[in-house]
Order: C-alpha cells, then structure tokens, then sequence
C-alpha cells in the first residue's frame, strides 16, 4: 500500500515539467519533495488526485493505477486522499462548518447528526473548536490553513497530501501548522505527502526527503543526511546557490 509515481512525464507547450518523475511513498511515512518555485512539485501533487494527466508514465494509489481513471472509480480513489491545497482554497461564501462538511455530504452515506459530529471531532483534532459558524474572512491565514487540513481530514483518507502548507505563514504559526502535519501521522496513522520549498519546515516534519531538480528525483534520504550529500545541485538548493543548481546536470 503506497502511492508511486513511475516515470512521469509532463510538459506544458515547450515548458518540460516532469522528465522521468519516479517516487514511491511508503506507507506510514511523511514524505516531503523539496524543489524550488515553478520545479513541478504541484504538478506531480495534482496527478494523485487526477487534476493533472501526465503525458507519460503511471501513477498508482495502492493497487489502482489512477492516472487514467476517470467518473467513479477515479472519485473512490479521491476518497482516500485527503488534499490540502495551498491557499487552503475554502469557498468564501460558505460556513467553516459546510466546507468542512462538503466533502461528506457528497458521499451521502452519513445523515446532518453524523456529519456534524464529525465535522467537530475534524475540527478538535486540529485545533479549531467553535469556529463552526464563522466564515473563512473571519479566520487568520494560519487558521484558514487548519480548516483546509480539516476539511481533508473529514473522510477519514488513508493518505494526505499538502502542496505548501507553511509557505506565506509567520513562523509561530508554521511551527503550529508543522506539528498539526506530525499529529496526522501519529494520531490518524495517515501517509503524508508534502511538498514545499521551506526547507527549515521540511527538516521538522519528514521522515524521508526527496529533491525534484530538472524534472526528477535527484536525491532521497533522510532529512538528517542532506547536509552531508555530495552533489552540487542538492547543496545549491539548500545553500541557496543558483549556479551550483542551474549547472548540476
Ligand atoms: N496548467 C498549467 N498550464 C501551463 N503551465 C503550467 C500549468 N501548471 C503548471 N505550469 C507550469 O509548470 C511549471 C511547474 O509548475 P508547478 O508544478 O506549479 O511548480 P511548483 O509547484 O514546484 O512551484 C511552471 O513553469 C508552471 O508555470
Ligand atoms: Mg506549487
């Protein structure tokens, strides 16, 4: 049970984003891809969830290859994914609590009382108790980013993905937001996968680090370990050199 990408390919025009994309996320794990802007970290995010279609290569969610479903059996993949996206993307003009909600009502398997226990218990669990009735104007950026972690935490998935969960956040709040990414390991057994350009949260969170460089993996390992890796396009990203980067090929 896991989710792998194989040999990925996806291009935009001439924009070549993925270029033999290959990653296996084990289960149980936090799993974080580290790249800088525009590297392509979103778009192997959305290929999970069927947002985005590569031009080549599979992808595959435990035993389903979901990069060529579509209708129903592509939404019960959906299911067992819970994705927070970068902006925490709430729907302005909607409850914290129906957004939350959202989700489970489309399933229709669990009447209003056990939606709305759920959307609470969603709630606790990251720590946003009597928010219910506000709108996500009323909310902070950090607590918006909660609600899109409870929000994708409501159906129960086995896996979580997070496309920048700390980028735009003051530093207290990044630190609440990156042990909120621990606790959903620990207390929900979830498989994480997040991706992010901040380096000092990925060290905190991830028990396996993977480096997109050109279009693939150029590296994964233990967070502990990047430091002491001998190539120049992982020591250009974490020192921040653009030429050791650019030149590594
Ligand atoms: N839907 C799209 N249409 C055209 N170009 C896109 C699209 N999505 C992403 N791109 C381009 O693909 C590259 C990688 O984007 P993205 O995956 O969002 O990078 P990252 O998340 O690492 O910042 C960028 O050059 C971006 O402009
Ligand atoms: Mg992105």
């Amino acid at each position: 049970m896991s989710i792998r990408f194989v040999d990925l390919e996806k291009r935009f025009g001439d924009n070549v984003v993925l270029d033999g994309f290959s990653l296996e996320v084990p289960d149980g794990d936090i799993t974080t891809i580290i790249g800088p802007s525009g590297s392509g970290k979103s778009t192997c995010l959305k290929t999970v969830i069927g947002l985005i279609r590569p031009d080549a290569g599979e992808v595959w969610v435990d035993e389903r290859r979901v990069d060529t479903l579509e209708g129903d059996p592509l939404y019960e993949v959906r299911r067992t994914v819970g994705f927070v996206f970068q902006f925490a993307a709430l729907f302005d003009s909607m409850t914290i609590f129906d957004n939350v909600a959202m989700g489970l009502r489309r399933t229709g398997e669990l009447d209003e009382a056990a939606i709305g226990e759920r959307v609470r218990e969603s709630l606790d669990l990251v720590d946003l108790e009597g928010v219910e009735d506000k709108m996500p104007s009323q909310l902070s950026g950090g607590m918006r980013k909660r609600a899109g972690v409870a929000r994708a935490v409501a159906l129960r998935p086995q896996y979580l993905l997070y496309d920048e969960p700390t980028t735009g956040l003051d530093p207290v709040t990044v630190t609440v937001i990156d042990r909120l990414i621990l606790r959903m390991r620990d207390e929900l057994g979830v498989t994480s996968l997040v991706i992010t350009h901040d380096l000092e949260s990925a060290y905190r969170v991830s028990d396996r680090l993977a480096m997109l460089h050109q279009g693939r993996i150029r590296w994964v390992g233990a967070p502990e370990a990047i430091r002491d890796v001998d190539d120049p396009a992982v020591q250009g990203f974490i020192r921040g050199e653009p030429e050791l980067w650019e030149e590594a090929s």
